[in-house]
């Protein structure tokens, strides 16, 4: 009996599949630096933002901030885990133009405004990363779906600030 000529499919792993686990890895690599921007963005509105009202949106960003920074660590592990290297400081280049300190510290709708870009932003690229492993890599579109889910609910309930806020006249 002859030995069969192909291997059992390793998926993502299998030498064949190179290049999809490189740019799988390249679009893992940009989710992580996603991540570590929104971090430091999140850190400063919920530290900076003064007033009464800004109470709210400041205890919801320092709590974004963790799950923000769990999301990093998971684009990290996976990018390890498909034999890619998490990137160095240095490598970063900032792109939230749209997040920093407003001029006045009770400008609340310009963080909401902006937090919700954010998301979006987040919300693309993360939608593109369930495409780009359709059929390819179905652990990373798992963990990827689960992120996205969270960025959607972050951005639903920044929508829910906003239209208070234009309801009032204020937006
Ligand atoms: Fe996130
Ligand atoms: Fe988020």
């Amino acid at each position: 009996m002859e030995a069969s000529a192909t291997s059992p499919s390793k998926g993502i792993f299998d030498s064949a599949n190179l290049e999809a686990r490189e740019r799988v890895v390249e679009l893992l690599r940009k989710a992580y630096w996603m991540e570590i921007e929104t971090v430091m963005s999140y850190i400063a509105a919920s530290v900076n933002l003064d007033g009464v009202r800004a109470q709210e949106i400041k205890e919801s960003l320092a709590e974004d901030v963790e799950e923000e920074l769990g999301h990093a660590k998971q684009f990290a592990d996976r990018i390890k885990e498909l034999y890619g290297i998490v990137p160095g400081s240095e490598d970063f280049a900032a792109e939230q133009s749209f997040l920093q300190p407003p001029e006045h510290q009770t400008d609340i709708v310009h963080v909401i405004r902006g937090v919700i870009k954010a998301e979006t932003g987040a919300i693309e690229h993360y939608t593109r990363l369930v495409e780009e492993t359709e059929g390819v890599d179905p652990v990373t579109q798992d963990m990827v779906i689960e992120i996205l889910r969270d960025e959607q609910g972050h951005r639903r309930l920044f929508e829910g600030f906003l239209r208070e806020y234009e309801f009032e006249g204020i937006a």
